[in-house]
């Protein structure tokens, strides 16, 4: 008889809809996150990366488990190594939320943690997810609402994924042993420039949406302006590179293979998350 599932990220983005596609299929879920507090269906459990003693309680019951690292982290690899050596050793499968294109290079602590989870001796899926869609009502939300975004994308183009078809690819992963084995690149079904987005999202809400291309140095001022902190600042106008260089573009049939339907487009999310720039 299966045993629970382990979201950790559990209330995220990604996780969210996760929870909610493992409980549609009938699925126990253990949703972790650091106060513990439930998301709907799930049986709450109080976990910190950083903390391992909070572990035990988490992994405890638990056949199979959702390992991502939440955003604002750059101690990749010390804080999920642990955590899938922690599951490997209790035989519990692992799918991994890795990110797009990290495969490119093994030194990079993505690709590092990847080879850990290969390496674990226990069942595991990786998935590859490309830049989200979804971070245009959150990270980018602010600047939309002022009448454009200001990234360093150059002109390049990415295949942004909406988030729900990165959960129902996961739910696929956790739920069906077929899978097993196998690195997966999540994208949408088109690959479109920033200013492409943007008209895009312009044409959903109904009002002009402007895309500047900056630099580095502009964009890490903004961000640090705004709170966040300098290393993370940094961090996130080094992930661009790719994207200027255009290696975000390629489109996959992984979301097909996974779940069985095409990966949602860019307009689909829009019109889904219309109100989120309109009320
Ligand atoms: N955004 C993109 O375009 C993109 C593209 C590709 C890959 N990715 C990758 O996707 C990941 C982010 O996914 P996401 O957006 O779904 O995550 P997210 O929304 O940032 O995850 C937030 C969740 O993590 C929990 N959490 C935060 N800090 C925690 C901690 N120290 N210990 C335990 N739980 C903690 C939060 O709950 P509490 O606050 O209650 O703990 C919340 O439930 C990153 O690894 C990123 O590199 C992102």
């Amino acid at each position: 008889m299966s045993k629970k599932i382990l979201v950790l990220g559990a209330g995220g983005n990604v996780g969210r809809p996760l929870v909610k596609a493992l409980i549609a299929r009938g699925e126990s879920v253990k949703a972790a996150t650091r106060s513990g507090g439930g998301v709907e269906g799930a049986e709450g459990v109080a976990f910190d990366y950083a903390d391992h003693s909070t572990f035990d309680a988490a992994f405890a019951d638990v056949d199979r488990a959702y390992v991502m690292l939440p955003t604002g982290y750059v101690t990749i690899s010390a804080l999920l190594l642990p955590v899938v050596q922690g599951l490997a050793a209790r035989g519990v499968k692992i799918v991994f939320q890795s990110v797009f294109g990290v495969d490119a290079d093994d030194s990079i602590p993505y690709r590092q943690v990847e080879l850990a989870v290969e390496a674990a001796g226990v069942p595991f899926v990786i998935l590859r997810p490309n830049w989200f869609a979804d971070n245009f009502h959150t990270f980018w939300h602010g600047g939309i609402q002022q009448g454009g975004i200001s990234l360093p994308a150059g002109q390049g183009k990415s295949s942004f994924i909406d988030v729900r078809d990165i959960a129902e690819s996961a739910a696929a992963a956790l739920t069906r042993p077929d899978f097993d084995g196998q690195a997966f690149n999540l994208t949408g079904p088109q690959a479109l420039s920033y200013a492409e987005a943007a008209t895009v999202l312009g044409q959903v809400i109904g009002r002009p949406v402007a895309y500047q291309a900056i630099d580095d140095a502009s964009f890490i001022a903004t961000l640090t302006a705004h709170g966040v902190p300098d290393e993370y600042a940094h961090f996130l106008a080094s992930i661009f590179h790719p994207v200027r260089e255009g290696w975000t573009a390629p489109v996959s049939n992984a979301v097909l293979t996974l779940t069985g339907h095409p990966a949602r487009s860019l307009q689909t999310y829009a019109l889904d998350h219309a109100a989120c720039w309109t009320a």
